[in-house]
Formats: structure tokens, C-alpha cells, sequence
């Protein structure tokens, strides 16, 4: 037998809403998707909410619990105190659709304007060969999972729509580092590409990306920062530019 605890869910549509109160049973061992299941079962039938796996691996349940940008699939009951209140409200950065389910779309945008992986010419498939260390290098950024809560944290766009067409955000950097690092990606230098039209330049590296990603990527550290050094490398410093040219003969 469970415990009653209190709960607060936005509830609403693109026309407005607000936070309504609820008291539902917790038990042993359960995430705060398990509860809004219960909400659904026991009291509010309608409420909308995105989920599929309750894995952490579909990154479809991304919400606000307790104003942290969290899976809820992957957030336990026993994080909080069993007196506090649990406060769930949808994405901050994305339009609401109703409820707790947004209209991510801006991200498939972004993805669809960074450019694919390009082979060299002439090479064909069955062809491509490439080092085991290769591989490693940018293993961690095929971890990503889509939940967009990297891009719903940002400062960036998180209170400024107005910078959403100039800026792809986090998870399209590391898409780019990707590619930078693809031995064989012959498209077009990707650290200009993201400071040029991706809006690498408006990242002042706050690193709340890194902080709220699920699968641990050093998306600041290991994707954003190497960019930007490179891209100032190459642009601004003439020593930089000068060693380059004596020791690479
Ligand atoms: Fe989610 Fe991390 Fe991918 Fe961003 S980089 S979309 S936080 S898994
Ligand atoms: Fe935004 Fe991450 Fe840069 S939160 S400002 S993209 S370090
Ligand atoms: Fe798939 Fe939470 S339901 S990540």
C-alpha cells in the first residue's frame, strides 16, 4: 500500500491554462511517469502526456518536474522529500500543444537544415573504411537521444523566440562536432558552418545543456568548446596561422 502525496500538473492548451492540484498514491520504487499514469487511470483521464519507452532510451517523456527540464520515465519518487510537492509543467521553450505535450517541431527544423553526411565523390558503398579510433572519437554524441532537453534549457532561445531562426542550438553542435570528426566527410568545413549559420557564436558556454542531458554528454566540453576554439584559432590568431604553415611542410 502506497503513500498519498501531493501533486501540481499544468493543465491547458494553446489558449492558456494553469496548475491544478492533485493527491495520488505513490509506491516503492516508481518515477514520476508511473504517477501520471496513475493520474490518468484514477482522475484525470484526459491529461495529455508524450511517452513510449519508460526506458530513458525514446526521449519522448521530457518535461519540467519541479522546474528542472527531466525525463519523466527516468526521474525517481525517491529523488524528492515525502512531504514536498511535485510540480509538473510541459517544456518552457516549446509552444504547449495541451497539457504536458509541446510542439518540438522547431527541433526537426534545425536538423533538417544541418547539412548531411557527405562521402567523398566517387567513393561508393562497401568502400568506406574507417579506424576503430575514429569510430570512438565521437561515439558519445550517437548517444543522443532526442529528448530535446538540452535545447529546452538553453538561454538562448529558452526566453527569446526571437532567437530561434538564427540559433540550432546544443544538440545540432554536437551533430556537427560529429561530422567534424567523420574522417570522411567531405561536405564543407562544419566548425564555419555552425558558427555561420548554426549560431555557435550566441553559445556563451553556461554548460546547463551538459547538466540536464540524460545520456551524459559533455555536449559544452567535448562538442561546443573544441568548435569555438578552432573557429578563433583559425580566424583571429596569426600565430596560430603561422605555425601551421612552417610546421605542416
Ligand atoms: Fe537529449 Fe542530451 Fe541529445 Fe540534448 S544531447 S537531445 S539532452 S540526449
Ligand atoms: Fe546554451 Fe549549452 Fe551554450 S546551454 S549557451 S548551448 S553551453
Ligand atoms: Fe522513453 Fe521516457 S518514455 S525516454
Amino acid at each position: 500500500m502506497g503513500t498519498k502525496r501531493h501533486f501540481r500538473v499544468w493543465r491547458g492548451d494553446d489558449s492558456g491554462g494553469d496548475i491544478q492540484d492533485y493527491d495520488v498514491e505513490v509506491n516503492d520504487g516508481e518515477v514520476v511517469l508511473d504517477i501520471i499514469h496513475r493520474l490518468q487511470a484514477t482522475q484525470t483521464p484526459d491529461l495529455a502526456c508524450r511517452w513510449n519507452c519508460k526506458a530513458g532510451k525514446c526521449g519522448s517523456c521530457s518535461m519540467e518536474i519541479n522546474g528542472m527540464p527531466r525525463l519523466g520515465c527516468m526521474t525517481r519518487m525517491s529523488t524528492f522529500e515525502e512531504t514536498e510537492t511535485v510540480t509538473i509543467t510541459p517544456l518552457r521553450t516549446f509552444p504547449v500543444i495541451r497539457d504536458l505535450v509541446t510542439d518540438v517541431s522547431f527541433n526537426y527544423e534545425k536538423a533538417r537544415e544541418t547539412p548531411a553526411f557527405a562521402p567523398p565523390v566517387g567513393v561508393a558503398p562497401g568502400e568506406y573504411r574507417m579506424q576503430q579510433v575514429d569510430v570512438e572519437r565521437s561515439q558519445e554524441f550517437r548517444k543522443c537521444i532526442e529528448c530535446f532537453l538540452c535545447q529546452n534549457t538553453c538561454h538562448v532561445v529558452r526566453d527569446h523566440d526571437e532567437n530561434k531562426p538564427a540559433f540550432s542550438g546544443p544538440r545540432y553542435f554536437i551533430r556537427a562536432a560529429e561530422l567534424d570528426m567523420h574522417p570522411l566527410d567531405d561536405r564543407e568545413d562544419r566548425k564555419e558552418y555552425a558558427q555561420a549559420k548554426q549560431g555557435l557564436g550566441y553559445c556563451n558556454i553556461t554548460k546547463c545543456c551538459t547538466e540536464v542531458c540524460p545520456e551524459h554528454i559533455k555536449i559544452t566540453d567535448n562538442a561546443i568548446i573544441p568548435m569555438k576554439e578552432r573557429v578563433v584559432d583559425r580566424r583571429y590568431d596569426p600565430l596560430v596561422w603561422l605555425g601551421r604553415k612552417i610546421f605542416r611542410r
